[in-house]
């Protein structure tokens, strides 16, 4: 055997020493590669997983005086940031408080009366959910609230 041979465990066969170590070099770039490729795809592709707030039918978030007129209150919808608005005109909505921009969570500004997204200054109306101000392209994902027995109860709209 010469200097530059070594023996495989499992059998005759003798590789070269830079062939021993081509292989562990491109066995670890592969596996360097997946774990680096692999958070980016997530990020890139994110409904790749099951939406947790499309399985519950519903949810009891309070009392309606748990909730003043011209107040806004976030609340988790499964696992989805969601926000119900009480409207000084006394109309309830509720919105998955996630920016359509780049995802950060949303939050009710009373004394700008607009859903606000403090990652780069994105703006909602709070009775539509419409994008009015920002780089938002698009509107926030509507929630239906109903009112039963004087409780709050959010659904998927
Ligand atoms: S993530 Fe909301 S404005 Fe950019």
């Amino acid at each position: 055997m010469s200097d530059e041979e070594i023996e495989i465990i499992d059998g005759d066969k003798k590789i070269g020493r830079a062939t021993f170590v081509k292989t562990a070099v491109g066995g670890f770039a592969l596996l360097w590669g997946g774990m680096t490729l692999y958070p980016v795809y997530r990020y890139l592709c994110p409904n790749g997983e099951e939406d947790a707030s499309s399985k519950i039918a519903s949810l009891d978030i309070g009392k309606v005086s748990d909730f003043p007129a011209g107040s806004g209150k976030n609340f988790k919808f499964g696992s989805t940031p969601a926000l119900v608005i009480h409207t000084t005109q006394g109309d309830f909505h509720a919105f998955k408080a996630v920016c359509t921009h780049l995802g950060c969570t949303v939050q009710y500004r009373k004394e700008k009366n607009k859903i606000w997204c403090a990652c780069h200054g994105g703006a909602y109306d709070p009775d539509s959910g419409k994008n009015v101000a920002g780089p938002p392209p698009k509107p926030l994902m509507a929630l239906k609230v109903d009112i039963v027995n004087d409780r709050v109860i959010i659904s998927n709209a």
